[in-house]
């Protein structure tokens, strides 16, 4: 081919994927692209987790009274653990089934003990139903970004100690207060794993641009 009419192809192919990569959110590869849109459909629901579980903290303190933080129950901490992305996102997933069954506890101990009283009873309940939901959201993650990962097998609840109402009101604060921080911790995740979508579309880009030379 004349040089020339080479460069000048180069330049075009060059024009449009910077194009591309500026206009079109959406390249083929439709698995790549759900993932990356389950990816923000995630992040919205951890934002409104994170909400609620605000939200029920407050609500929790108005009706116990301020947090002692005196509870030793064996409750998750708010971490999230791994050397990688997939590590973090298991991470996620066995704390998200954690979580939830501590504050299925929780949801027990308030309808036994305080009669599933307001204000507390109703986004107890939202947050009950959120954590199932987001567990769901991250085990697609977890298949569509690492489809050769396995899935962990989910845990088991740790026994509990609390025996006496005021344990049992600890245990709750000590829950509420570790999920409210672990879901801070895992929006940070799911904001880092952006990234790794703008880097799909590159390399797709990339590729695209290799198989027109
Ligand atoms: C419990 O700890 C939180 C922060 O970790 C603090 O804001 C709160 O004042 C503590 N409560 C008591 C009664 O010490
Ligand atoms: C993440 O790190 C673990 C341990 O080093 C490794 O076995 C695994 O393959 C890594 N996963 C990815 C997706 O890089």
């Amino acid at each position: 081919m004349d040089f020339k009419l080479w460069e000048l192809l180069r330049h075009c192919v060059l024009v449009y994927m910077i194009l591309e990569l500026q206009w079109r959110p959406v390249v083929s590869a439709p698995e790549e692209h759900k993932s990356c849109s389950d990816l923000l459909s995630t992040i919205s629901l951890s934002k409104l987790l994170h909400h609620e579980a605000k939200d029920l903290l407050k609500h929790y303190i108005t009706f116990h009274g301020p947090r002692s933080n005196s509870s030793t129950e064996d409750v998750p901490d708010s971490t999230v653990s791994g050397v990688n992305v997939s590590e973090k996102l298991q991470d996620v997933y066995v704390k998200n089934e954690l979580f939830r069954l501590h504050v299925l506890k929780v949801v027990q101990h308030h309808s036994e003990i305080f009669l599933n009283k307001e204000p507390v009873v109703g986004p107890l309940s939202r947050v009950k139903d959120r954590l199932l939901y987001h567990s769901i959201k991250v085990k697609h993650l977890l298949a569509g970004f690492f489809p050769d990962v396995p899935l962990p097998s989910k845990p088991a609840l740790p026994r509990l100690t609390a025996g006496h109402t005021y344990a049992k009101k600890e245990y709750g604060w000590l829950v509420l207060v570790r999920l409210r921080d672990w879901e801070e911790h895992v929006l940070q995740l799911l904001e880092e794993m952006k990234n790794m979508c703008g880097q799909q579309r590159l390399k797709r880009l990339l590729h695209t641009f290799n198989s027109l030379l």
